[in-house]
């Protein structure tokens, strides 16, 4: 028998275990559902939904590159109303803790989907997406802007009790600025990374692989930007970390631990192998036990500079 301790605690939220899935490739957890079983993770985050229905970007969406791949979504989802009456009775089901994932195009949008999302008792937590380089509109425009993020999470505070995680970009010089002012305005924790700005051609047409011209980067390939990113925020700023980027495999969520992460999320590995959450939490529990480590929130930030 195991006696290691895997639950971990962000903000006021206790997770069983720091394994979570990211948003956008889970969709709303029922796809996955029948490969893996949901309620042995930490809980999954839902793909970002926003105020209203949004179709997202026509097709080419989606490109495999060398180690990782190129998502140019653009926030296709179901929009908060329909989520509410059609995804929630599901999700509620699950036995694992429900991060429900927000996008907006403006201040407003956010705070009224966190208004009416925040009425759901299945939904325990929430991750604002202000760092999607997919939308024309947002995305970006806010996660660029330090002051922008600020507000964010000043007007998403002030409208919820629950736990409210800041989803960071990495596509900015000092991410742990944006970790700073999202713990000023009381945020109680940020993720990182979302996906980096890509693109790839067709050398024979010329023309970008897909249609949006550039998407978000995932997989193995970010791995060390992200790892570096939770290792500054780690380092200069003292908020829980949710580390996301490249994770394959249980060695991987560890090093993301090691380097600052409270809890991890996986996005690309559940395209490939939709039950690698539940193996890595097997894998973070035997590494515990064989290191000598009772309780895993304490190898958080355990680094050796
Ligand atoms: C197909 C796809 C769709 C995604 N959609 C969203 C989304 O809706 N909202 C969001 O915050 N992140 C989204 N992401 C980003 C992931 O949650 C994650 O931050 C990123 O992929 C890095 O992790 P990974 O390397 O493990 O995939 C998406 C990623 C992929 C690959």
């Amino acid at each position: 028998m195991s006696n290691v301790e895997l639950s971990v605690k962000i903000g006021s939220l206790e997770l069983k275990n720091p394994v979570l899935l990211a948003s956008g490739t889970v969709g709303y957890g029922n796809e996955i559902a029948q490969y893996t079983d949901l309620s042995k993770l930490g809980g999954i985050v839902t793909k970002s939904l926003s105020l209203k229905p949004r179709k997202g970007n026509p097709p080419q969406r989606i490109v495999e590159t060398p180690s990782g791949m190129l998502n140019a979504i653009g926030l296709a989802n179901v929009g908060v109303e329909v989520f509410v009456k059609e995804k929630i009775p599901f999700l509620k089901e699950l036995n694992t803790t429900l991060i429900c994932n927000i996008a907006a195009s403006s201040i407003e949008e956010y705070v009224e989907c966190t208004k009416i999302l925040d009425g759901e008792d299945a939904i325990q937590a929430f991750e604002i997406n202000v760092s999607c380089p997919n939308v024309k509109e947002g995305g970006l425009e806010f996660g660029n802007d330090v002051n922008a993020v600020g507000r964010i999470t000043e007007k998403v505070r002030a409208v919820t009790k629950k736990t409210l995680i800041i989803k960071l970009s990495p596509n900015v010089s000092r991410i742990s600025d944006f970790a700073k002012v999202v713990k000023e305005e009381g945020g109680d924790a940020v993720s990182a990374i979302n996906t980096l700005v890509g693109t790839s051609f067709n050398i024979f047409t010329r023309k970008p692989k897909i249609k949006n011209i550039t998407g978000g980067l995932s997989g193995p390939a970010i791995k060390p930007v992200a790892l570096a990113k939770v290792l500054e925020i780690s380092r200069n700023v003292d908020i829980p970390i949710i580390g996301i980027g490249g994770i394959m495999n249980w060695k991987d969520a560890a090093e993301f631990i090691i380097a600052g992460a409270a809890a991890v999320q996986l996005g690309t590995i559940n395209f490939i192998n939709p039950n690698a959450g539940v193996e890595i939490v097997e894998g973070l529990k035997t590494f515990c036990e064989q290191t000598s480590v009772n309780k895993i929130s304490e190898l958080t930030a355990s680094y050796q500079l």
